[in-house]
C-alpha cells in the first residue's frame, strides 16, 4: 500500500496526517495555538507551529503505523492564509520532501475544505464555507467554485472571534460563545445585513461592542449574536438554492461545528425539501486530513512536483481563482 502525508499550517492550527492511496485517513493529528484572554499573533504562531511540527509529524506516522519511508509524496496547504504560517510550513514540508526524495502537491486550504464535504455523501451541492477568514456561499460550476454570495467585510469567525476578544474570552473564541449562548434566550435586536447574497458584520460589530460596554450580559449578547448572524447566513444560502435549483446543501468550515446554525441550517432545508449534510467536528475546524483527501485526488491527477524551486505560498489566493483539473 502507498501512503500519502499532509500538513495544514495556514493559520492557527499546525496538523498532519496520512491517508493510504484508496482516501483513507490512517490518522489526522493538530495542535493548534490558543490564548486565555488576547487575540492570535501571527509570529507567535509561527513559533508554536515551528516547536509542534517534529512531535505532531511523528503522531501522524505512528498512528497510522508507518514509516517515513513508505511516504509516497506530501501534500500541503501554500495558500491562502497568514505569511509567517504559511512559510514555517513550507519549510518544515521541503526539508521532509528533500531529504526523503519526495514530491510534493501544493494545496489550497479552503478547496480543501469544501471536498472534504465529499465524504457526507453530498454530491452536487450549495455550499457554505463558514470559517475564520472566510464566509462564502459557493456552488461548483464547469471547472471552479463559484462565489454567490459572501462577506463584504470580515469571515464570521473572525467576527465572532473579535467580539470574543474584546469580552476578554480568549482565542478561538467560537466555542465559548456558542456555549454562553445556550444560557440565554432573551432577544436583543441587533442591525441584520444582508444585500443579496452578500453580508456584512462590521456594524453589528460596534453594536455589540457597545452593548457590552453599556453593561448588557455576554450570555444575551452571545446568544442574540448567534441568532442574528446564522440567519443571516441561512437566508443566503436559501437563496443560493433557489438561484440554483440545486437540492443539498452542505456546510463546511470551522464555525460550522455550531451547533445552532448547524440546527437552523438542517431546519431551513427541510421547509424547502432540500438535504443537509455536515461533516464532524474534526473534517470542519483546519486539519490535514482535509489537505490530504484533495492532495490525493491532485496526486491521482499527476499534479505533484519535485521541483520544490517552483512552489511558493500564496498567501491571498480566492477560492474561485482556482482551476479545477481533479474532478
Ligand atoms: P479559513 O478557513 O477561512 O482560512 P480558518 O482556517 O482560521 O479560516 P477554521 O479553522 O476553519 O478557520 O475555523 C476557525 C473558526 O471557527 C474560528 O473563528 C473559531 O472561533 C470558529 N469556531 C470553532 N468552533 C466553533 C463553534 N462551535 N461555534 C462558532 N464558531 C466556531
Ligand atoms: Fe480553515
Amino acid at each position: 500500500m502507498k501512503y500519502l502525508l499532509a500538513i495544514e499550517t495556514t493559520a492557527h492550527t499546525f496538523g498532519a496526517a496520512v491517508l493510504d492511496f484508496n482516501g483513507k485517513i490512517l490518522s489526522n493529528i493538530t495542535d493548534s495555538y490558543t490564548t486565555e484572554s488576547g487575540g492570535m499573533i501571527p509570529l507567535e504562531v509561527r513559533k508554536h507551529h515551528k516547536k509542534v511540527a517534529p512531535e505532531v509529524y511523528q503522531k501522524a506516522l505512528d498512528e497510522a503505523g508507518i514509516k517515513e519511508d513508505q511516504i509516497e509524496a506530501i501534500a500541503f496547504s501554500n495558500a491562502p492564509g497568514l505569511a509567517p504560517c504559511l512559510l514555517e510550513g513550507m519549510e518544515f514540508v521541503k526539508k521532509t520532501a528533500k531529504r526523503l526524495n519526495l514530491p510534493i502537491i501544493p494545496i489550497n486550504h479552503c478547496i480543501a475544505h469544501l471536498e472534504i464535504g465529499e465524504t457526507t455523501g453530498a454530491k452536487d451541492p450549495v455550499l457554505l464555507y463558514a470559517s475564520g477568514a472566510n464566509t462564502q456561499v459557493i456552488a461548483y460550476e464547469a471547472g471552479k467554485y463559484r462565489v454567490f454570495g459572501e462577506t463584504l467585510d470580515l469571515g464570521v469567525g473572525n467576527f465572532i472571534d473579535t467580539f470574543a476578544r474584546y469580552a476578554g474570552l480568549g482565542f478561538p473564541g467560537g466555542p465559548k460563545i456558542m456555549k454562553l449562548a445556550e444560557q440565554s434566550n432573551n432577544l436583543i435586536e441587533l442591525p441584520y445585513s444582508v444585500k443579496g447574497m452578500d453580508v456584512a458584520f462590521s456594524g453589528l460589530q460596534t453594536k455589540l461592542k457597545q452593548l457590552l460596554d453599556n453593561g448588557e450580559k455576554i450570555e444575551d449578547l452571545s446568544f442574540s449574536m448567534q441568532e442574528t448572524v446564522f440567519a443571516m447566513l441561512v437566508e443566503v444560502a436559501e437563496r443560493a438554492l433557489a438561484h440554483t435549483g440545486k437540492k443539498e446543501l452542505l456546510l463546511g468550515g470551522g464555525v460550522a461545528c455550531n451547533k445552532r446554525l448547524q440546527e437552523m441550517c438542517k431546519i431551513m432545508c427541510e421547509e424547502r425539501g432540500a438535504k443537509f449534510f455536515c461533516p464532524p467536528n474534526s473534517l470542519l475546524v483546519d486539519n490535514a486530513a482535509m489537505i490530504g483527501y484533495l492532495g490525493l485526488k491532485m496526486y491521482k491527477a499527476g499534479l505533484g512536483t519535485k521541483d520544490l524551486d517552483s512552489i511558493d505560498i500564496k498567501p491571498r489566493e480566492r477560492t474561485d481563482e482556482v482551476t479545477v483539473t481533479w474532478k
